[in-house]
């Protein structure tokens, strides 16, 4: 039963600001999708990675990532499900179970992983590392007026990686053009549970100025 990783990278990273796409940008000493990369092939349970890279630097990408191996690169889309729809075409029949991990989620520890693999091979369809969630939560109307505070004890914030049984995940994403900024949404709208792991406050995504400012200083890489 071998993992195949599918890194959505392709994005620009507008709310970072850089003058690179945000995969490319470096923290810690190598582009945050070296980091994302190593790690995932790190953590012993993946055995091989297939990365959406920005569409103007495929080139560069598989050059930045020309000493880890197995990994193969192609050219993303246009938003974030459609990488992952470009991916999902390179994955072999040998791959059963399939991780979807953001670039942008770089410093993910490897512990996190192992448990999305453990709990998707003891036959969970769909498993998704999720942290509580600490700030009180509102509703507001377009003006900005409070309309609601949502009981936080039932909600939890998503990280990746995500995994899924293969089968799973290419029915998930079989009608082009349903988006979704996460791949279990899609795999939600199917009717198929969704289970959950602990993840890691270290596995943030990256997304503003401030995130890549505490990856630098704080994050240990995985
Ligand atoms: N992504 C992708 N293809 C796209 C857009 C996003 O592969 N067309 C990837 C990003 O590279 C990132 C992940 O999806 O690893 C999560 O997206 P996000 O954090 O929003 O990254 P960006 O879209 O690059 O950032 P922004 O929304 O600020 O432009
Ligand atoms: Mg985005």
């Amino acid at each position: 039963m071998s993992v195949v990783a599918l890194v959505p990278a392709a994005g620009r990273g507008e709310r970072l600001g850089a003058d690179l796409p945000k995969a490319l940008v470096p923290v810690a000493g190598a582009p945050l999708l070296v980091h994302a990369v190593r790690g995932l092939l790190d953590s012993g349970c993946v055995d091989h990675v297939v990365v959406a890279a920005p569409p103007l630097h495929v080139e560069q990408t598989e050059s930045l990532l020309s000493g880890l191996s197995p990994v193969t690169v192609v050219a993303g889309g246009a938003d974030r499900t459609s990488s992952v729809r470009i991916t999902l075409d390179h994955v072999v029949a040998s791959d059963t179970v399939v991780l979807v991990h953001d670039a942008a989620r770089a410093f993910t520890p490897a512990s996190v992983i192992k448990r999305v693999v453990a709990a998707v091979q003891s036959g969970k369809p769909a498993v998704i590392p999720v942290l509580a969630v600490t700030d009180t939560i509102k509703q507001v109307d377009a003006s900005g007026v409070v309309t609601a505070t949502i009981d936080r004890s039932s909600l939890r914030a998503v990280q990746t990686p995500q995994g899924f049984a293969l089968d799973v995940l290419r029915r998930a994403h079989a009608s082009a053009g349903d988006t979704a900024t996460d791949d279990a949404t899609l795999v939600e709208r199917l009717g198929i549970p969704v289970h959950t792991v602990e993840g890691h406050p270290h596995a943030l995504k990256i997304t503003t100025p401030f995130d890549l400012a505490i990856a630098e200083s704080h994050l240990p890489t995985p």
